[in-house]
């Protein structure tokens, strides 16, 4: 079986904690460079992995006619621009989630997908985890009659990652709690709702607690060694609330990367009028309907796989048939979409009309 070669961008976290193991585990892909603009970190992998070369800069090898495809795994404001050489450069790319900072990168991230006819997927893992799956299934089989309204909760106490980093800077990452956190919720809706348009979104995005960075109480976070309380910057949401008209559902949502509640709530309501499903996020789901006159709570379990290696064994499987999956940048565009319509509403206090 033909092996894939590909190229690892920016060897951080997601690199290392999915993409580079799903490629090694596939079995249909070889990595052939790893590059990250701190050579230790691109080196480290190198030694770690045991193959590849390590690149500073991308464009180095741009043009290898031998490269299939690459994972784009840098921090946001990088999204766009590389995955746009890439794809103009012929080759494949499957890009860590959100797509870009703003909607009008992420539009022009589909316009050279579709010119180039090249695969651009976005790494919303979600759409392979098993139980939104099956919520998917349940809901398209009509097992909660008409889906009226969808509540997500993404709050967590103390939750801000990086601090003063990347994550909390708007220029490298778009925003806060509603681009890192809320653009799995929102997409994990959509997808498991049969990907609705959307119409109309109301919001409103708050940045009260990360701002004195100084000051800030925790006890641990995501991506500590890419914090800076000293001089790095917080100028995004830690929390938001919104209001969404889709063709489908009504969706509503409350996230917080931090709140002065000492409770974490991360689940998903699915409101049918036949039936209702609560899905504890990257997590197992409950399901309550009236079926023959009985009020039936079900407890759903299953048996899973891991859903990085199941995007990335997908990515590698569309390359070889030109499929557009699940995570095809099409997708990715809607929730784009919708979390410029909740900041642009934040913004201007008034509904926004997508
Ligand atoms: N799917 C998920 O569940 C998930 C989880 C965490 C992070 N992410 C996403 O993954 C991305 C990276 O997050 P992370 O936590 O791994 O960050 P990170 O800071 O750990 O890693 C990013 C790496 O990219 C490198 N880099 C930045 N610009 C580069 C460039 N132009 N060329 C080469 N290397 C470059 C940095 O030096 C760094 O090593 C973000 O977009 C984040 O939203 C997704």
């Amino acid at each position: 079986m033909k092996k894939y070669k590909v190229a690892i961008i920016g060897c951080g976290n997601i690199a290392n904690c999915a993409h580079i193991p799903a490629y090694l585990k596939s079995g249909m892909a070889e990595i052939k460079y790893f590059c990250d603009l701190i050579p230790e970190k691109a080196q480290a992998c190198v030694e770690k992995y045991g193959c590849g070369k390590a690149v500073v800069d991308y464009h180095d090898f741009l043009n290898d006619p031998e490269l299939d495809a690459v994972s784009v795994c840098t921090h946001n404001d990088f999204h766009s621009i590389i995955a746009i050489d890439f794809l103009r450069a012929g080759k494949h790319v499957m890009c860590e989630k959100p797509a870009a900072r703003i909607l009008s990168e992420a539009l022009a991230m589909q316009k050279a997908a579709h010119e180039s006819g090249k695969l651009l997927n976005i790494g919303v893992c979600n759409r392979f985890n098993t139980y939104v799956e099956k919520i998917r299934e349940l809901i398209a089989a009509g097992e909660l009659g008409e889906v009226y309204h969808v509540y997500a909760s993404f709050r967590a106490h103390r939750s801000i990652p990086g601090l003063g980093g990347d994550f909390t800077t708007f220029a490298a990452s778009g925003g806060g709690a509603l681009i890192d956190w809320g653009v799995h919720y929102l997409d994990l809706i959509l997808f498991c709702c049969g990907d609705p348009q959307v119409k109309t979104a109301s919001g409103a995005a708050f940045s009260k607690l990360g701002v004195d960075m100084k000051n800030f109480v925790y006890t641990g976070m995501w991506a500590e060694e890419t914090s800076d309380v000293e001089n790095g910057t917080y100028d995004v949401d830690d929390s938001v609330t919104g209001f969404v008209r889709t063709s489908g559902p009504m969706i509503t949502f409350n996230g917080a990367w931090a709140q002065n509640i000492g409770v974490s709530e991360t689940y998903i309501d699915f409101l049918g009028d036949k039936a209702g499903i609560r899905l504890n996020y990257c997590g197992d789901f409950r399901m309550w309907s009236t079926k023959n006159g009985m009020l039936t709570e079900t407890k759903v379990n299953c048996r899973t796989t891991d859903m990085y290696e199941n995007e990335i064994r997908d990515f590698l499987r569309c390359i070889g048939t030109g499929e557009h999956n699940r995570q095809y940048i099409d997708y990715a565009v809607e929730t784009s979409k919708l979390m410029q319509a909740i900041y642009d509403s934040s913004a201007s206090g008034k509904e926004i009309i997508v």
